[in-house]
C-alpha cells in the first residue's frame, strides 16, 4: 500500500512561463511559501523576459544564482523552495513517482498550453506537465491572452476534459479593489482554493 508522505503532500510544483501575469505568479510563489509549502520552482526563457518588465525583480542569468536570489526575496531555504533548470529531466517533478500531487502554470502562455494538449514535452515544465496529466495529479493553468483564438480555446476545452483546471487570469471587480494587488489576489485567491490551502486575501462569497 501507498502511503503519501506528509512532504510529498505539502510539495508543489509551479512554473512561470512568457504569458503576461508574473505578478500573479510570484504572490502565488510568496503565499505557497507562507503556506509552509515545499515549492519546486520552474521558470520558462519567455519568464525570465516577462519579468523584469512587468515586477520589480531583476533576475541574475545563472541558475544557482537565481536560487540564492528567489531565495533571499521570498526569505525560504533551499529546502523549500527549489529552482529547478529547464532540463532537468532527472528531477522528481519529471516523473511520475516523485513529482508533487499538484503543479500550477501562471501565469500560462498560449504556446506552453498548445505544447502542454499535444504532449509536446519539449522542456521539463512542459513535461512536468505531462507527468501530472497521466498520473492524474492536479494540475492548474493559468493562461492570459485576449481575444482567445479556436486554437488556444481547442487546447482548453481537450485539457479540461482531461481533468485540467483551466483558471484564467480574470480577477473580478465585486470586491471593490483599491489597486491592482487587490486584482492580483483575486485570482490568487482562487489558484490556492483550487489548492485546498487557506486564503485570507479576498473573503468568501457571501461574507461582506
Ligand atoms: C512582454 C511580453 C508579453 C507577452 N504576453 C503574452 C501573453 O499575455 N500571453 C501569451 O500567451 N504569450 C505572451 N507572450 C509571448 C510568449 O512569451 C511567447 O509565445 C513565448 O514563446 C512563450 O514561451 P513559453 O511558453 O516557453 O514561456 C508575451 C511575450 C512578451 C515578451
Amino acid at each position: 500500500m501507498h502511503i503519501m508522505s506528509n512532504e510529498s503532500a505539502q510539495a508543489v510544483t509551479l512554473a512561470l512561463t512568457g504569458a503576461s501575469g508574473a505578478p500573479y505568479g510570484l504572490r502565488l510563489l510568496q503565499m505557497l511559501l507562507h503556506a509552509g509549502k515545499r515549492v519546486y520552482l520552474m521558470m520558462s526563457e519567455a519568464a525570465q523576459i516577462v519579468l523584469p518588465l512587468e515586477a520589480d525583480i531583476s533576475l541574475p542569468t545563472e541558475q544557482s544564482e537565481q536560487q540564492r536570489f528567489l531565495q533571499n526575496r521570498f526569505q525560504a531555504d533551499e529546502q523549500q523552495l527549489h529552482l529547478l533548470g529547464l532540463k532537468e529531466w532527472t528531477s522528481p517533478v519529471a516523473s511520475g513517482l516523485g513529482a508533487p500531487k499538484s503543479m500550477i502554470i501562471c501565469p500560462c502562455s498560449t504556446g506552453t498550453l498548445s505544447a502542454i494538449a499535444t504532449g509536446a514535452s519539449t522542456n521539463l515544465i512542459q513535461r512536468a506537465a505531462d507527468v501530472a496529466i497521466k498520473e492524474s495529479n492536479q494540475l492548474i493553468l493559468v493562461p492570459r491572452e485576449t481575444p482567445l483564438s479556436a486554437i488556444h480555446l481547442g487546447h482548453m476545452l481537450t485539457l479540461s476534459r482531461l481533468g485540467v483546471t483551466i483558471l484564467p487570469a480574470s480577477p473580478g471587480f465585486y470586491h471593490q479593489p483599491k489597486g491592482i494587488d487587490d486584482l492580483i489576489d483575486f485570482v490568487v485567491a482562487r489558484i490556492l482554493s483550487q489548492l485546498g490551502v487557506d486564503q485570507s486575501l479576498i473573503a468568501p462569497w457571501g461574507d461582506s
